[in-house]
């Protein structure tokens, strides 16, 4: 045990792989099991439940800001757990199944690549095209891209201070496997781009990772999608799902979840196919939240190795707490029933 860990020890704040935490998560584990097997085979549709996606802002007003202060939060934290080459702050793919077991054969920074290439052919990226980033966090998947399609062009588009600098200082300016000149970033909210940014019809592709989580109305994201996207031109959407519809977590305020994403929502995996108004709904994905589960486990380890280094400079007791249960709840979310309850959709959508 390193010092910052005995000092936190001694706080009551438990370490990765420690007895009492493995207890705390235990029981969280069996606590969303109960809620699972409760909800299982639930098809009502989100109004049932006094939510719906097809109303209001992209995102609630009053939570917009806040709701990507945690993107905001010390830069630190950050590099010490997550991927070392892409920064990825969603779902590695580990190929994981309810079957497989073999979650410890490959790296966070390959199982992180490896979504990028699952990505890229769902959404059939071609060279030469050009792609919106669309909430591009630390520009992961535009540095994949970029470097991976010596003629593709990539804008990416984000709120957050803190990542978009990130982009900056280090992707923009430091990178040598491709030509900055592809690349055009907006901090911003997607909400607010207007035709004198982005002209009509601009993309060949748009992928969005990890946005729907803070959409509440996404028949109106896709309205805009559609405006900037060319005619036969595609849309991957990637993000958190349950598999039933699972009233406590369509809202964040109703969990604690809230406590990290004010305004957010866990979608049912039907809720998104349901938007063809504006875009053609054409495939979908359910992926195993196992995948999660270990991307998690792996950041939540991470983030202990490097404690000496962030605690208390760039984490403060509270700040350490806050992570610590952050990974713990999010783990434990994925875990249950092998990963099959809560994991990631995939939807490819295409304007006709
Ligand atoms: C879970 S992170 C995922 C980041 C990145 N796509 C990745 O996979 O690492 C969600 C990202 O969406 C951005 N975001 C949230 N709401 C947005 C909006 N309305 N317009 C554009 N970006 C948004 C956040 O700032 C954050 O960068």
């Amino acid at each position: 045990m390193n010092k910052a860990e005995k000092q936190l020890t001694e706080q009551g704040i438990y370490s990765y792989g420690s007895n009492e935490l493995l207890k705390f998560e235990k029981q969280m584990e069996k606590y969303f099991t109960r809620e699972y097997k409760r909800w299982h085979g639930n098809n009502e549709p989100v109004e049932s439940y006094g939510v719906s996606s097809f109303h209001g802002e992209i995102a609630k007003k009053e939570t917009r800001e806040v709701s990507v202060d945690h993107y905001d939060e010390e830069y630190q934290v950050y590099l010490a757990f997550l991927d070392n080459q892409h920064m990825a702050y969603t779902m590695a793919y580990y190929g994981a199944t309810s079957e497989s077991s073999e979650l410890d054969d490959i790296t966070l920074e390959q199982a992180q690549i490896n979504k990028y290439k699952l990505l890229a052919e769902r959404a059939d990226i071609q060279d030469g095209q050009t792609v919106l980033d669309l909430g591009c966090g630390f520009g992961g998947l535009s540095k994949y891209l970029l470097s991976t399609y010596p003629n593709i062009h990539v804008v990416g588009i984000n709120p957050s201070e803190v990542q978009t600098r990130h982009i900056k200082n280090q992707l923009i300016a430091t990178e040598k496997s491709f030509d900055a000149s592809r690349f055009k970033l907006f901090t911003e909210f997607f909400d607010d781009i207007e035709a004198d940014t982005i002209e009509d019809d601009y993309f060949d592709r748009v992928i969005s990772v990890g946005l729907l989580e803070h959409v509440s109305n996404i028949d109106l994201l896709q309205k805009k999608i559609s405006r900037v996207l060319k005619v036969n031109g595609k849309c991957l959407h990637h993000c958190i799902v349950s598999f039933d519809t699972i009233p406590n977590y369509l809202n964040s305020e109703n969990s604690q979840m809230g406590d990290y994403y004010p305004g957010a929502h866990i979608w049912p995996f039907n809720e998104p196919k349901r938007h063809s108004t504006y875009l053609e709904y054409s495939n979908s994905w359910f992926i195993n939240g196992l995948n999660y589960w270990k991307t998690l486990d792996e950041w939540h380890k991470r983030f202990w190795l490097a404690i000496d280094q962030l605690y208390p400079e760039s984490a403060s007791l509270e700040k350490v707490k806050d992570w610590n249960k952050y990974f713990s709840l999010c783990k434990t979310m994925f875990s249950p029933n092998n990963g099959k309850s809560y994991g990631n959709g995939q939807y490819l959508f295409i304007k006709k």
